[in-house]
């Protein structure tokens, strides 16, 4: 299975989301989040307007955009309130060895 290093277990902090710019094979900036332990990985782009999910909030599962506050789901990636109608992009990852990867996905 192809997978690629996006960041340590460590940068991510508890229920907190940090940027990851630059993922080879993906033309999108994405996102790891912590919610409560888990960690989830989601296009770091609003489906809304243009504003940044890693500048948002994690709480319960979700990440709430800094812009209008429609939270998204983040194993989901579906939208709870407008102004958001459609859902962000979310991403299979493994933590492993302390390291936080993003999987290939399945056909
Ligand atoms: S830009 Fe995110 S809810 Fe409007």
């Amino acid at each position: 299975m192809t997978r690629i290093k996006l960041c340590n277990r460590a940068d991510v902090p508890t229920n907190g989301i940090i940027r990851i710019a630059d993922v080879p094979g993906i033309d999108i900036p994405l996102a790891v989040a912590d919610s409560d332990g888990r960690i989830f990985c989601i296009a770091d782009l609003c489906s809304h307007q243009t504003a940044s999910l890693s500048d948002g909030w994690v709480e319960d599962g979700c990440v709430e955009c800094p812009l209008h506050e429609s939270r998204f789901d983040l194993a989901t990636g579906a939208p709870d309130v407008p102004p958001a109608r459609e859902p962000i992009a979310t991403f299979p990852v493994a933590v492993e060895n302390g390291e936080v990867f993003l999987l290939e996905r399945q056909p």
